[in-house]
């Protein structure tokens, strides 16, 4: 059940009168040691980055089943990263980053999960020049694009993953998008910053100022890729996107992975999961976990 606070919120973002324009982040990448502390920090065993990584883990699963190489855009300090890995052991995995202090973190935490399937480049995601065309399956990304200077890059973004993907190749980008008013930004943060480091609580309201909105999102896919793209956000009120492939079905074994890992959430996070969940589905996005 999607909590009522929630339910407030998006409820108030939906009656109001647009007034917020995008303000691009004051650092483009994530390379002040601090900042990349706190961000991994918040990425790992119970911090407020672990349900929406166990959500968007389970769906991209879902989208690059059966694919081989897989691009990763704006992987930052790896802990997503490595999940994909260890949940797809088969896929071979590219990713990128502009940092190299989060690509030195990315190194590390692959190291300590043994991983083998990814292999780390200093790249920019608007000029994927180390890739020939039609080198991936797959492209993915989370929470990176609305580090984006301007629209510009966003596009031009969009055009080297059209350029670097395989005929019929596959996509999920997962990002913020720009809410309507204010209030929308500081409740969704109120839901975690009490217990969060001030930079990181600076940091994500600096990413949620800089989000894309929604309708460019949507004018993009369709200027880019084929009819079959779907394109979701959050009900109500667009906080966040999710640009996909169709699904496949996943082995009953692989589904057993994500459940066993909803259930090791504390309370506190299974909520956060089944909110942005529930927000998703009621625009037709279903989830794995119910
Ligand atoms: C908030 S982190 C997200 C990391 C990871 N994908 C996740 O979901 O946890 C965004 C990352 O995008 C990187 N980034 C920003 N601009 C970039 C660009 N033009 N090309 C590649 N990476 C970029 C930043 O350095 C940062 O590490």
């Amino acid at each position: 059940m999607i909590s009522i606070s929630m339910l407030k919120a998006i409820v108030k973002d939906y009656t109001a009168s647009p007034h917020l324009s995008r303000v691009p982040e004051p650092q483009l990448i994530i390379d002040e040691a601090e900042n990349v502390e706190a961000f991994d920090a918040a990425c790992t065993g119970n911090g407020p980055i672990t349900p929406i990584y166990l959500f968007v883990t389970s769906h991209v699963a879902q989208v690059i089943s059966g694919c081989e190489k897989v691009l990763d855009l704006g992987c930052g300090s790896g802990r997503l990263l490595t999940q994909h890995a260890l949940a797809n052991p088969r896929i071979s995995f590219t990713a990128i980053d502009l940092s190299t202090e989060m690509l030195g973190r990315a190194d590390e935490h692959l190291r300590e999960n043994h991983i083998q399937n990814v292999d780390l480049r200093v790249q920019d995601m608007t000029n994927l020049k180390d890739f020939a065309n039609q080198t991936f399956d797959a492209v993915i990304s989370s929470l990176a694009l609305h580090h984006l200077p301007d629209e510009r890059s966003l596009e031009a973004c969009f055009k080297e993953i059209r350029r670097v993907l395989k005929p019929n190749g596959r996509i999920f980008l997962y990002d913020y998008c720009l809410p309507k008013i204010p209030g929308t930004i500081d409740y969704l943060l109120s839901r975690t910053s009490s217990d969060q480091p001030k930079v990181l609580n600076e940091d994500a309201l600096n990413s949620m100022k800089a989000a894309f909105p929604y309708a460019y999102f949507k004018q993009l896919i369709r200027e880019n890729f084929p009819d079959n793209i779907e394109t979701y956000t959050t009900a109500l009120c667009s906080f966040m996107t999710i640009l996909k492939s169709p699904s496949r079905k996943l082995s009953r074994d692989h589904e057993k992975h994500f459940h066993s890992i909803y259930q090791s959430l504390n309370a506190k996070n299974r909520q956060i999961y089944q909110d942005v969940a529930q927000l998703f589905k009621f625009n037709g996005l279903k989830s794995l976990i119910k």
